[in-house]
C-alpha cells in the first residue's frame, strides 16, 4: 500500500495500452474444491469475462490471454477434448456480448490442428467483430513464443528465397511485422497468476520491455481487486527503455 493512488483508492496514474495474461491455477481452483478440472476452466472462462469488462472500464486497448499453449496438448486426452468444447461454447456464448461492447476478437496461433468446426466458429467471430474499436482481445490459442518467431522468420525466407530482398535487409522491423500482435503496441503489463514465476513461452519478442507481475492468486479467484491491484504496481513503476532514472525524470517534467 505504498503507493499513494492504492491507499486513497484513486483510479491508477497511469494505465497500460496493452495487458497481456497467463491464466494459470484452473486446475488448482478445482482440486481444492474436489471438482474435475473442467470445473476450474469454467471458472477460468468468468474471470477471462470479468477482466473483459475491467479493460473496457478501464479504456485499455489491447488485452491477449494465453488459452491454450503448443504444450498443452500433452494434458490428458480427455482434459483437452473438453477445453476444446469450453472454447466452442464460450465463442458461441460470448461473441454478442463482445460485438455489443464493441470488443474486436481475434484468435493468435496455429487454429489448424483445432476441431473444424472450432476453426469455423473462430473465423466467424472474428469477421463479425472486426471493425470493432473499444478493445482489442485476443485469444492466443495453440500458440508458442518460438512458434510465432519461426513462422515470421519464414515469411522473410520466402522473400529472401524468391530473390524479392537480400538477407542484409533484415532487420527488427522487418521480422516484428511478420509475427501475430504485429499491429498492436507492445504490451505494456503481464500478469501471470497461480504463483509461478515464468514467461513459459507467451509472447517472447513482444514481451522485450514489459513490466512482469505475478501473482499467487489462481485465475478463478482473480477479480475486480485482484486486476486494480495490478495496475496500481504497473503504475508505481519507472518504464526506462534503457535510459537513466535521471532522462526519465527530465523527459517527464518536459512534458
Ligand atoms: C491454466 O490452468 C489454464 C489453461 C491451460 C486453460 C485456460 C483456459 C481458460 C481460462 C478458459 C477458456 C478461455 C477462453 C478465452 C475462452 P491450469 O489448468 O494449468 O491450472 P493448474 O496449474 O492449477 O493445474
Amino acid at each position: 500500500m505504498s503507493d499513494p493512488d492504492r491507499a486513497t483508492n484513486q483510479p491508477p496514474a497511469s494505465i497500460p495500452r496493452h495487458v497481456a495474461i497467463i491464466m494459470d491455477g484452473n486446475g488448482r481452483w478445482a482440486k481444492r474444491r474436489h471438482l474435475p478440472r473442467i470445473a476450474g476452466h469454467r471458472a477460468g472462462v468468468k474471470s477471462v469475462r470479468r477482466v473483459v469488462e475491467q479493460c473496457i472500464g478501464y479504456g485499455i486497448e489491447a488485452l491477449t490471454v494465453f488459452a491454450f499453449s503448443t504444450e498443452n496438448w500433452r494434458r490428458p486426452q480427455d482434459e483437452v477434448g473438453l477445453l476444446m468444447e469450453l472454447f466452442l461454447t464460450a465463442l458461441e456464448k460470448e461473441v454478442k456480448k463482445l460485438h455489443q461492447n464493441d470488443v474486436r476478437m481475434q484468435v493468435i496461433g496455429d487454429r489448424s490442428r483445432f476441431p473444424t468446426k472450432l476453426q469455423e466458429r473462430i473465423a466467424e467471430a472474428e469477421r463479425y467483430t472486426a471493425s470493432n474499436r473499444a478493445l482489442t482481445f485476443t485469444i492466443a490459442a495453440n500458440y508458442g513464443g518460438r512458434w510465432d518467431i519461426t513462422q515470421a522468420v519464414r515469411k522473410l525466407g520466402r522473400r529472401i528465397e524468391s530473390g524479392e530482398m537480400s538477407a542484409d535487409a533484415v532487420t527488427e522491423q522487418l521480422l516484428q511485422s511478420g509475427l501475430a500482435l504485429a499491429e498492436l503496441p507492445e504490451p505494456d503489463l503481464f500478469i501471470r497468476t497461480g504463483g509461478e514465476q515464468r514467461i513459459s513461452n507467451f509472447l517472447l519478442w513482444q514481451l522485450a520491455y514489459t513490466e512482469l507481475y505475478f501473482t499467487d492468486t489462481l485465475w478463478p479467484d482473480f477479480g475486480k481487486e485482484s486486476f486494480a491491484e495490478a495496475l496500481h504496481s504497473f503504475a508505481s513503476r519507472q518504464r526506462r527503455f534503457g535510459r537513466t532514472s535521471e532522462q526519465v525524470e527530465e523527459q517527464e517534467r518536459a512534458l
